[in-house]
């Protein structure tokens, strides 16, 4: 089964910027994908500060299969997943 990673970084800083809402969003995705069998199997987890968050700026950190993405939002988030599951479609 095709699986996609989705790492959330559960830091201090991380979370004061909204990482837990991502959290959230992409656990709803879970619920969605076990109605709809064609849909990637996600597996999504809290992690430690990445020491990325130096720039405050640039949080709350994201990791869809190894892939960053800073500043994230729970649509940027989701659209990674998106297009994550479309390219490993592609490939089988
Ligand atoms: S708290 Fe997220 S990178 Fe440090």
């Amino acid at each position: 089964m095709k699986s996609i990673l989705v790492e959330v970084c559960a830091g201090t800083h991380c979370t004061m910027m909204g990482a837990m809402n991502i959290m959230d969003a992409v656990h709803s995705l879970e619920e969605f994908q076990e109605d709809t069998p064609d849909m990637c199997d996600i597996q999504v987890r809290a992690i430690p500060c990445m020491n990325l968050c130096r720039d405050a700026a640039q949080g709350p950190f994201v990791r869809v299969d190894g892939k960053l993405i800073p500043q994230a939002e729970s649509e940027s988030v989701m659209a990674a997943i998106m297009a994550r599951c479309h390219q490993l479609d592609g490939k089988e």
